[in-house]
C-alpha cells in the first residue's frame, strides 16, 4: 500500500495564524460548515465539508461553526460542534464531540453547537469588525444578523455591535490560492489516482461498450486508490457527445472510428485533480483525428511552457489561441489571416472556452484572476489547469465530413514553482504514440 499524504495539525494551525494576522486584533470571524443535503426521504447526499471550513479546521462533520478571535486571552480558535450521543452514533457513525475536537483538531476551545445562541453574542460583542461570508447560507445569515441585533438592542448596557462587516472569503481565498508543500503532496496523490484510472480506461475501452461502462472502470480505480468520489461529475463523451462541453449523461454506445473524451479527476482529502484525455475507441487515431489532435496537443504544450513566475495568467490562453487558429487555418477550417481571426474571434466556433482555472479544494478553485483590472501574475504555489480543445460539431455543414463529430480536449494540472512549473498530472499518456501504445497493452 502506498503511504498516504495528508495535511498536519500544525499546518491547519498556521493557516489560522495567517488569517489572524490579516484580520488584526479587533475582529471576529464566523464560519459555518456545510449542511447535509437531502437527496430524497431519509437519504442524504454524501457529506462534503465546505472548502473554506475544511481549509481552516480539517473538521469534516456537519452542524459545526468555527470562530476565530485574534488576541483573545482565553483562546483564539473556537469550534461549536455536535455533542457525542451513543444512540446517534449507533445509527449515523462517530461524532467527535467538543472535548475531543480540542485535542484532535488543535482548537483552543470547543462548545456544543446547541449552546451557540448563548455563547456567540458575547464573543461578538465589543469587536469592531465581523468577518463573515454573507450570502452563502441564508438561514445562517439570518442568525448572524439576529446575534448582532441582540447586541445592538442592549446597547444601553454599554455593549457595542461590530461597525464593519468584511467578506471573510476574500482573505481565506487569497490564502488558498497558494499551495503549501503538504497540499502539493496531497494534490499529487489525487493526480496519481487519476492517472491510474485514465490508464486503466485506455486499456479497457472497446467499440460497443456504453460510455458508463468505461466510467465504471474509472470509478473502480478511483475507489481502489482511496478517492471516495470524483471531484466533479465525470464526462465520458464519445463521438459528437464530446462537443457538448458539460456532457454527463454517459449513456451512449461508443463506436469504432469515434474518439471518446474523458474529463474526470479524483478528489482526495477534499483536493481535486482535473484531467482530460481524448482517445480513439478502437485504439487507432484516424488521419483526420490525428490532424486535429496534434493541434490541440501543440497548443497545450505551448501553454504549459507559459506557466512560470512573472508571466501573467492569460499568457497560456493567448498561446493556445494562436496555435489553434494557425492549425485550423492550415486545414482550411478557418478563413482570413491569423490576426483577423484572433481579433474577430471567429475561432470561437471551434474553441469557445478558456484555457484554465485555478485548482485546489474546489475544482474551479478560489482566487482572483485579475488584480486592479490587470491579469494576475503567476507566483510559486499557484496551481492551474491547462485545457485547450477543438470541438467540431456534427452539425457544422460547412466543414468537410471527415472532421465533423471530432471533439478533443487535453487537460493537465500545473503547479507554478520558483523556477518554472511542474505538471502534477505528468505521465498520463498524452501523445498519439503513447495513447496507442497504452491502448494496445490491454490484458489478453
Ligand atoms: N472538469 C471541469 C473543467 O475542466 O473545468
Ligand atoms: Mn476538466
Ligand atoms: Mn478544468
Amino acid at each position: 500500500m502506498k503511504s498516504k499524504p495528508g495535511i498536519g495539525l500544525r499546518e491547519f494551525s498556521s493557516r489560522r495564524e495567517e488569517l489572524m494576522s490579516m484580520m488584526g486584533e479587533d475582529g471576529i470571524a464566523i464560519l459555518p460548515g456545510a449542511n447535509l443535503v437531502a437527496r430524497n426521504s431519509d437519504v442524504d447526499y454524501l457529506f462534503r465539508q465546505d472548502s473554506d471550513f475544511h481549509y481552516l479546521t480539517g473538521f469534516d462533520e456537519q452542524e459545526a461553526v468555527f470562530v476565530l478571535i485574534p488576541g483573545r486571552e482565553h483562546g483564539e480558535a473556537l469550534l461549536f460542534c455536535r455533542e457525542r450521543d451513543p444512540e446517534q452514533e449507533q445509527w449515523h457513525g462517530k461524532i467527535t464531540g467538543p472535548e475531543r475536537a480540542m485535542q484532535l483538531y488543535g482548537m483552543d476551545d470547543a462548545f456544543p453547537i446547541s449552546d451557540i445562541d448563548d455563547i456567540l453574542p458575547g464573543l461578538i460583542e465589543g469587536k469592531s469588525r465581523l468577518y463573515y461570508a454573507m450570502g452563502h447560507q441564508q438561514e445562517f445569515d439570518a442568525r448572524v444578523i439576529n446575534w448582532v441585533n441582540s447586541i445592538a438592542s442592549s446597547q444601553h448596557e454599554g455593549t457595542q455591535p461590530p461597525g464593519e462587516f468584511v467578506q471573510l472569503g476574500h482573505l481565506v481565498h487569497e490564502l488558498r490560492l497558494f499551495k503549501s508543500k503538504q497540499e502539493v503532496e496531497v494534490m499529487k496523490f489525487a493526480a496519481a489516482i487519476t492517472g491510474d484510472a485514465h490508464r486503466r480506461i485506455m486499456r479497457e475501452a472497446e467499440p460497443g461498450m456504453y460510455e458508463y461502462e468505461l466510467e465504471a472502470e474509472l470509478n473502480h480505480a478511483f475507489l481502489r486508490g482511496g478517492a471516495r468520489s470524483p471531484a466533479y461529475p465525470s464526462i465520458f463523451g464519445s463521438g459528437n457527445n464530446a462537443n457538448i462541453l458539460h456532457y454527463i449523461e454517459n449513456d451512449d454506445v461508443m463506436k469504432s472510428g469515434e474518439l471518446v473524451l474523458v474529463d474526470a479527476g479524483a478528489e482526495y482529502q477534499c483536493y481535486a485533480a482535473d484531467v482530460t484525455r481524448t482517445f480513439p475507441v478502437n485504439g487507432k487515431f484516424s488521419k483526420a483525428q490525428k490532424e486535429i489532435y496534434n493541434i490541440v496537443l501543440a497548443a497545450q504544450e505551448a501553454a504549459i511552457e507559459m506557466v512560470k513566475p512573472g508571466n501573467h495568467w492569460n499568457q497560456p490562453h493567448e498561446a493556445v489561441v494562436r496555435i489553434i487558429c494557425q492549425g485550423l487555418l492550415d486545414l482550411n477550417l478557418l478563413e482570413g489571416t491569423l490576426d483577423t481571426i484572433i481579433e474577430n474571434e471567429t475561432y470561437k466556433k471551434f474553441y469557445m472556452h478558456r484555457t484554465g482555472h485555478w485548482l485546489g479544494l474546489d475544482v474551479h478553485d478560489v482566487g482572483e484572476y485579475r488584480i486592479d483590472e490587470e491579469w494576475r501574475v503567476f507566483e510559486p504555489g499557484m496551481v492551474t489547469t491547462i485545457e485547450p480543445g477543438i470541438y467540431i460539431s456534427q452539425d457544422l455543414a460547412d466543414v468537410p465530413s471527415r472532421y465533423r463529430g471530432i471533439g478533443i480536449r487535453i487537460e493537465d494540472n500545473v503547479l507554478v514553482t520558483k523556477t518554472g512549473h511542474e505538471v502534477l498530472t505528468s505521465g498520463i499518456p498524452k501523445t498519439i504514440e503513447e495513447i496507442e501504445k497504452t491502448m494496445a497493452s490491454k490484458a489478453a
